[in-house]
């Protein structure tokens, strides 16, 4: 079966910031609702710590595939895999499947995707901040869009939402 196209989404602050003990740094009720318009109806990969962050276990409506080394796991609603590797082929036969976190597991998989959904939070990460994006180097990514800024009405933190592809999909690290 075909490999989906894989699309990193991430949230994160302008040094790259994404989370605090099992914890968005952010909660902009706006981008959780671009999170989940975006990712309805699709497979969503992501390591054992960022499920075990989600209240409410797994997110509905669509298939929660949960990154772990811990062969015994489980928990309702979820498939596990073993490896980045084998998250993908549990997604294939879907056209697209997301990468939705955390750091270790945007690490492992930045070199396999074909385009980021990045929501840009214009601030910078608050001191006791311990996950953090991997590089997204310049030259290898291209900007497709970009959303004007908007203001978090709660927080106040201005945020965009950016959409990058690879630059030269050729390159990427699995092909
Ligand atoms: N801002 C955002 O957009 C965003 C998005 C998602 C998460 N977050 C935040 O990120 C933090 C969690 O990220 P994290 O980096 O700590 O953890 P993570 O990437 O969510 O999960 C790490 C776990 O994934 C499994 N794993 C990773 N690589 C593996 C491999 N090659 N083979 C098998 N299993 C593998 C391991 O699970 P086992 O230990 O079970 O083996 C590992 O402990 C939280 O604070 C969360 O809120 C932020």
């Amino acid at each position: 079966m075909t490999k989906p196209r894989l699309t990193i989404i991430a949230a994160m602050t302008r040094d790259g910031g994404l989370g605090r003990k099992g914890d968005l740094l952010y909660h902009i009720s706006d981008d959780l609702k671009h999170f989940k318009a975006i990712t309805m109806g699709k497979p969503i990969i992501m390591g054992r710590r960022t499920f075990e962050s989600f209240p409410n276990g797994a997110l509905p409506g669509r298939l929660n595939i949960v990154v772990t080394s811990n062969p015994g796991y489980s928990a309702p609603g979820i498939l596990t895999a073993g490896s980045p590797e084998q998250a993908i082929t549990l997604a294939a036969g879907h056209p697209e499947a997301f990468v939705v976190g955390g750091g270790e597991i945007y690490r492992r998989m930045m070199p396999m995707a074909d385009a980021i959904e990045l929501t840009l939070i214009d601030a910078d990460s608050p001191a006791d901040t311990d996950t953090y994006m991997p590089e997204i180097t310049p030259g290898q990514w291209t900007v497709e869009s970009e959303s004007a800024p908007a203001t978090d009405p709660r927080s106040g933190a201005s945020y965009r939402f950016i959409r990058l592809r690879r630059a030269d999909a050729a390159n990427r690290a699995d092909d």
